[in-house]
């Protein structure tokens, strides 16, 4: 058993476990989701019953520590056992001080940022009773349609991981017996960002090696970083569902990687195998408890099954023992036992939640999350005088600025645009206000993605008459602000489309803005890569604001009046159209690659008759309001000994008007291999601020590490040879040197 080699709570757990009967082992396992349960009238509830009856190991979704306290006290003062109840959570990008979702978060690159984002949820969910969240979210997502690439840190693997690292270190921080920390789980084990056709929940077929390469090393760096937890995913993995898949929750996990904390399924994952196909409940809940699930999220599974397979012989005392003792330990490692009610402190959350501080961190951080795609003519940063026209449907809300997955977020309480440029542009700014249009031309259409309390209020008024309101409105001002694109509830958990455009009505919306020949910037909400090629065209800037969480209106605002220079960079490619997809910046060469720079069709060769392989904006894409180049690129040595390294070195100079940040990337090509290579792959980054005309050098290190990767035989190791270094402002770096790894 693999958490008893090394676990210090083992004494502790056997003696726990040898009190307790068959039933109360399988409450342990069991994570309902709080259901029925409100403050005051807590002890009637059903979830309640069970509690006391031991059959809950841990609850989820439940908020206010008020709560939380009475319904450990069910568990401390009525049940048998008297073991305390873990608290789950989806605080995934913030609580209520809530940072822009993870897909903006990743592109700013900036892992301190990131890591302090993570650690300061967890003061604010601690503060209100939560102990664990299932957070970070690693799961690579090379396709747009898939609404969950919101929830990740876009397509790269070695970025995915650092930000793997830094989530984990900001949630569990250096002492989880702290009561501000708190368990981490790493989710959705494995490759759920690969779902065939983008369609949530669909199935995954992958090769091994792609997987060990690609796909696999976000969570194992979340598991090298020290995770406590680890969901399985909903889909398959080479034909067995992740709940039930023994290879990948045992066999690799916790033999190759060596995990020894629990893993808990997502969401009714054990019941979904009946559907998968692979057996009836008691089958499915015996197979999951087998391949390595240790707790069973909502289905019952493991409650209501697994004596009957216990009594048939078909699981072992030892298998529930296994799984009960691993989340007693996690019980152990948070201080539970010593203190149940150490995250219950009634007088924290006023302190601690939401506060101006906090705030102020997430105006910060989701100014550094904002991407500039497209600035001609120097349009931004806007000057605080004159008049400015802000229109569209995500111009004046606030509920949908948080974006998804913000469960503790109140909604309402965050900084619509409209308010968030009346605060920051002063009194020297006239501002006028219409809506434009609604979200999208069809109602029902719009309802779907308005939903959980993010509507945008239809207006009852005709689509021609909100369009000549704004452009009355728009005909006054000396600049056009259009806030369009997708509602919050247009990514993240079931929501996948096969439609990668802003919804038609804001199209054209956005089309009679620009008839009036005045200056407009597009500010872009959206939780996915999108293609924008029309706006792309038409629109002289477009600053794309993701949803950009609590603070949203004030940080957009800092960015367009150029209080902060927008320095995000693209984590996911922009794709020219739904087409393209998937399309990602390290894939491979082919047999037959295109053989001009240009990207012009060429028959027999690897490419589209109708679009070129070139996406609208590439990995690691972004502008700022100052122009930054690169030069002198140079290696220490162009050969590289086994134990040795290279200094790689590049002059940056800020060759624009303001100041600003620049992401520095690395990438590296393994020219040839035994298998065939990525054309270039992401090694390294650095963001550095740079003064107005300064120059720095910025320097990075290659050791034979850096090069390594799985081969045919899934043996991780570098092969001698020839390799490419780039350095530059995204993944088109064309500075480039050699150098060779010895024998
Ligand atoms: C999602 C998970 C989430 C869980 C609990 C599921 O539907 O896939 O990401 O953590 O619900 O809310």
């Amino acid at each position: 058993m693999a958490q008893e080699t090394n676990n210090p709570y083992k004494t502790k757990v056997d003696s726990i476990l040898k009190l307790m009967t068959l039933e109360e082992k399988l409450g342990q396992l069991n994570l309902p989701s709080s259901g029925d349960i409100t403050t005051g009238a807590s002890q009637s509830s059903n979830v309640a019953k069970n509690i006391e009856d031991g059959k809950v190991g841990g609850l989820f979704n439940i908020k206010t520590v008020a709560k939380i306290k009475e319904v450990q006290k069910i568990a401390m003062e009525k049940s048998r056992m008297k073991i305390p109840l873990l608290f789950g959570m989806d605080v995934i990008h913030g609580y209520e001080t809530t940072f822009p979702i993870p897909l903006g978060l990743s592109a700013s690159w900036d892992m301190e940022l990131i890591e302090k984002t993570a650690q300061m949820a967890a003061q604010e969910a601690t503060a209100d009773g939560i102990n664990w969240t299932f957070s970070p979210m690693t799961d690579i997502s090379r396709d747009p349609r898939w609404g969950r690439v919101s929830e990740g840190s876009g397509e790269d693997v070695y970025l995915g991981s650092r930000i793997a690292e830094a989530m984990v270190k900001g949630y569990q921080g250096d002492d989880l017996t702290a009561n501000n920390t708190m368990l981490a789980c790493v989710k959705h084990f494995a490759l759920y960002g690969a779902p065939e056709a983008g369609r949530d929940y669909n199935t995954v077929d992958m090769s091994k090696i792609r997987m060990y390469n690609e796909y696999l090393q976000p969570y194992r760096a979340a598991v090298d970083a020290g995770v406590a937890s680890v969901m399985a995913s909903f889909n398959e993995i080479d034909g067995v569902p992740a709940t039930g898949n023994k290879w990948l929750l045992t066999d690799l996990l916790r033999d190759d990687w060596g995990f020894n904390g629990f893993v808990v399924t997502d969401y009714t994952g054990i019941e979904e195998m009946i559907y998968h196909g692979i057996g009836d409940f008691q089958e499915v809940s015996a197979r999951a408890l087998l391949a390595g699930s240790d707790m069973d999220m909502v289905s019952e599974g493991f409650l209501t099954t697994l004596k009957a397979s216990y009594d048939e012989g078909k699981v072992s005392m030892a298998d529930i023992d296994q799984a009960v003792g691993r989340i007693l330990t996690a019980k152990y490692q948070i201080g539970l036992f010593d203190d149940p009610y150490k995250y219950c402190d009634v007088e924290r959350p006023a302190k601690e939640i939401f506060t101006a501080e906090n705030r102020a961190f997430a105006r910060k951080v989701s100014a550094e999350s904002m991407v500039l795609l497209k600035n001609e003519s120097n349009l931004l940063p806007l000057k605080k005088n004159g008049t400015i026209a802000l229109i569209g449907p995500l111009a004046n809300n606030a509920v949908n600025m948080a974006g998804t997955w913000s469960v503790a977020t109140k909604q309402e309480k965050s900084i619509p645009l409209l308010e968030g440029l009346k605060t920051v542009a002063g009194k020297n700014v006239k501002l006028l206000y219409a809506k434009g249009s609604n979200v999208d031309y069809d109602l029902e259409y719009e309802k779907r993605v308005t939903m959980f309390g993010k509507d945008i209020p239809r207006d009852g008024r005709s689509d021609s008459q909100l369009r000549e309101e704004a452009l009355a409105i728009a005909e006054k001002s000396d600049v056009i602000v259009a806030a369009l694109g997708e509602t919050a509830e247009l990514s993240g958990e079931s929501s996948s489309v096969t439609n990668l455009q802003i919804p038609q009505v804001q199209k054209d919306l956005l089309k009679t803005l620009l008839k009036t020949g005045k200056p407009v910037i597009l500010v872009l909400f959206t939780g996915r890569p999108l293609a924008i090629v029309d706006e792309n065209e038409n629109v002289p800037a477009i600053l794309n604001a993701w949803f950009p969480g609590s603070e949203a209106g004030l940080a957009i605002a800092d960015v367009l009046f150029g209080d902060v220079n927008p320095s995000g960079k693209l984590t996911a490619t922009f794709p020219m159209n739904v087409g393209q997809v998937p399309i990602f910046y390290n894939h491979k060469t082919t047999g037959r690659p295109l053989g001009n720079k240009e990207g012009q069709f060429q028959k027999f060769k690897s490419n589209y008759l109708d679009v070129r392989n070139e996406p609208l904006y590439p990995f690691g894409y972004g502008l700022s309001y100052t122009t930054f180049k690169y030069g002198n690129l140079t290696l220490s040595s162009n050969e590289l000994d086994h134990n040795g390294s290279i200094k790689v070195s590049v002059e940056v100079t800020n060759s624009g008007d303001y100041d600003g940040k620049e992401v520095v990337q690395l990438y590296i090509r393994d020219v040839v291999g035994s298998v065939t290579r990525p054309v270039k792959e992401l090694k390294g980054f650095q963001k550095i601020l740079l003064k107005k005309g300064e120059t720095k050098s910025v320097s990075f290190t290659i050791s034979e590490d850096d090069l390594k990767f799985y081969n045919n035989a899934l043996k991780f190791m570098a092969e001698p040879g020839a390799f490419q270094v780039f350095v530059g402002t995204d993944s088109n770096a064309e500075l480039m040197q050699e150098f060779q790894l010895k024998k």
